[in-house]
């Protein structure tokens, strides 16, 4: 027999014994991916990148960065009804292409996690401070406000950064966010993205709306790779597997539901939006949503926007937190990263290295890059990620061992199509992010090639092809 090569060999999963409570049901995966999805995206990106990028058509770039996600949420809803075990994209990837592959998509999912708690921190600090500045008429420096850009005389965003070492801090010492918290914080997002629109709509003044396409469809489309941030997250669903009652029937169900409700709220927000204020004003305005709200004077509407995006966000930022420190030490414990950062702490009972060490780093990330930065850092690396798990779901169309009980309808033309708009979206992103993903990844293989290789916990066992 043909002896594969190691650096693809594969992992199995067929026997996986879970050691986790099964307790979840739909209703409880649908919530807890609307807790992942909704954050910074919607409250913050939306003003920026119409102001920047699309005027109204920032309407159709959700759509488009809609679409595109949602044929990535059925190519993942096939899979996690396949291999319903925790782990996501890693997980499948490294059943499927191999231990190299996965190491790169897992590597890549860390910048999702760990950059996007970063970058839905910079959005948080943003409706703080003006929520500060509007009622308490309290100002921070104009030096701790804000990234650091020479130009607009800022060097650090105060917020963002200890917001992350508190998220971090948090997550060390063990506080999860308890189910019961995460729904009663899932229908406060809701309630306000809802009265938004409600309100909001009273105030639609057609003239804003023309021109449609102020920077043409050039703008969509770059406007669609930075929004597109506001959808990831969905993927947490899938990391459930283990946990849910009858994963092969509720995860895909969960996907797809949460993601789809969250793609009909972005529309409606994002046309409530420019509707009410002509794009041009939200340019430089992180707090956007609340912004419009206080130009039409509806100052009440304002506020509860602005507490219940720092309490909204705060939440996005544990998920993400607690997403990247779970992944750390799951690759810790298959030797792909330094042993070292899977020790669990005898009293906490968290992997406290790996999540003080990921704290600094990205409290220091959160504080000194601007939100657009990271929110496209995130984008590339985790639609890189999507990339492969489509790629990896039409290597299973050719195994008869795996058999999905969710199957992605017209898979001849969805799943060409799948890599096609993540390609596109990818592509609409500057060369800036390119090159940083580039050096990343670089950085990744690096990491494989004189760590992981030798310390993978699948050395020495038989392999599979
Ligand atoms: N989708 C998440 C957000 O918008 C990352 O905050």
């Amino acid at each position: 027999m043909k002896k594969p090569i190691t650096i693809f060999r594969k992992k199995e999963y067929d026997q996986v014994e879970t050691k986790l409570k099964r307790k979840l049901n739909l209703f409880d995966l649908v919530f807890i991916g609307i807790g992942a999805i909704i954050g910074a995206g919607i409250f913050v990106l939306t003003g920026q990148a119409a102001a920047e990028y699309a005027g109204p058509g920032i309407i159709l770039s959700f759509l488009i960065s809609g679409v595109a996600i949602g044929i990535t949420a059925l190519v993942y809803a096939e899979f996690s009804s396949a291999f319903p075990v925790a782990g996501s994209a890693y997980s499948y990837t490294y059943a499927t292409l191999g231990e190299i592959i996965a190491w790169l998509v897992a590597w890549n999912i860390l910048l999702e996690y760990g950059i996007a708690t970063a970058a839905v921190a910079t959005g948080w600090s943003g409706y703080l401070r003006a929520f500060l500045e509007n009622n308490f008429n309290f100002t921070l420096p104009l030096a701790l406000s804000g990234a650091f850009n020479l130009t607009k005389g800022t060097y650090l965003d105060l917020f963002a950064f200890l917001g992350v070492l508190g998220v971090f801090i948090l997550l060390t010492l063990g506080i999860k966010e308890s189910a019961r918290v995460n729904a009663v914080i899932v229908v406060l997002k809701l309630l306000t993205l809802l009265i938004f629109i409600v309100i909001g709509l009273k105030y639609i003044n057609w003239e804003n709306l023309n021109p449609f396409l102020p920077y043409g469809w050039q703008g969509v489309w770059r406007a669609s790779s930075l929004i597109i941030f506001a959808y990831l997250g969905f993927d947490a669903v899938s990391t459930l597997a283990e946990e849910s009652k009858k994963p092969q029937k509720d995860l895909p169900r969960g996907l797809i539901f949460s993601l789809g409700i969250s793609a009909f709220l972005y529309m409606a927000v994002s046309f409530t939006l420019v509707g009410m204020l002509n794009y041009k004003e939200y340019a430089g305005k992180p707090d956007s949503l609340a912004y419009a709200m206080y130009k039409v004077n509806e100052v009440w509407v304002a506020n509860f926007i602005s507490i219940s995006a720092v309490i909204t966000i705060t939440s996005v930022m544990l998920v993400m937190g607690l997403g990247f420190t779970r992944v750390v030490y799951a690759l810790a414990r298959d030797g792909l990263l330094f042993k070292t950062l899977a020790e669990v702490h005898p009293k906490l009972g968290t992997p406290y290295k790996a999540s003080l060490l990921g704290g600094l780093f990205l409290s220091l990330m959160a504080g000194l890059l601007p939100l657009k930065v990271l929110a496209e850092l995130v984008n590339i690396g985790t639609l890189f990620a999507y990339f492969i798990v489509g790629i990896a779901c039409m290597a299973i169309k050719q195994r008869k061992d795996i058999l999905p009980t969710f199957r992605l309808p017209l898979p001849q033309v969805l799943l060409p199509l799948n890599l096609l708009f993540l390609l596109f979206i990818m592509a609409g992103l500057p060369w800036e992010t390119w090159s940083r993903f580039i050096i990343w990844s670089f950085l990744g293989i690096l990491i494989y090639v004189f760590y992981g290789f030798k310390h993978s916990v699948l050395n020495g066992k038989t392999l599979t092809k």
